[in-house]
């Protein structure tokens, strides 16, 4: 599986847009809001994968909860697959545990699923498919 992005959890997303700028070398490619996550996102590109930015649009957001308990930084790794629901029912079938039980509409045009950290040593890990247009 390809690192399709890695999540970053940041507290002013206008000040870390211009930090990843500078360190990457490259502009923020797109801003997109997740209403039902409430965040906002900004997406770069690096090489073959992305960086995405996630900063919270309310105080109740899960990025300003996670912020709150364990600050910044990597909130969590994305994997790129092709069939996301062979892929999900796969890792369950091999004792993974999901945070969800059905893909749901992620940013940058995917969907998405999580699995719980717990499964997956402390990191949070997204599995992805790109939404065909
Ligand atoms: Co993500």
């Amino acid at each position: 599986m390809k690192i399709e992005h890695l999540g970053i959890a940041v507290a002013n997303l206008e000040e870390s847009i211009k930090v990843y700028e500078t360190l990457l070398g490259t502009p923020c490619y797109k801003k997109e809001e997740v209403a039902s996550e409430k965040v906002m996102t900004a997406f770069f590109k690096t090489g073959e994968s992305k960086v995405e930015l996630l900063g919270a649009t309310s105080p109740d957001s899960v990025i300003a909860t996670y912020i709150e308990k364990k600050g910044e930084g990597l909130h969590h790794v994305a994997f790129e697959v092709d069939d996301i629901k062979a892929e999900m029912q796969r890792l369950k079938d091999a004792g993974f545990r999901l945070l969800m039980d059905e893909p749901k509409k992620g940013a940058d045009n995917k969907i998405i699923a999580f699995l719980h950290p717990k499964s997956c040593n402390g990191v949070l890990v997204e599995l992805c498919q790109a939404i065909k247009e």
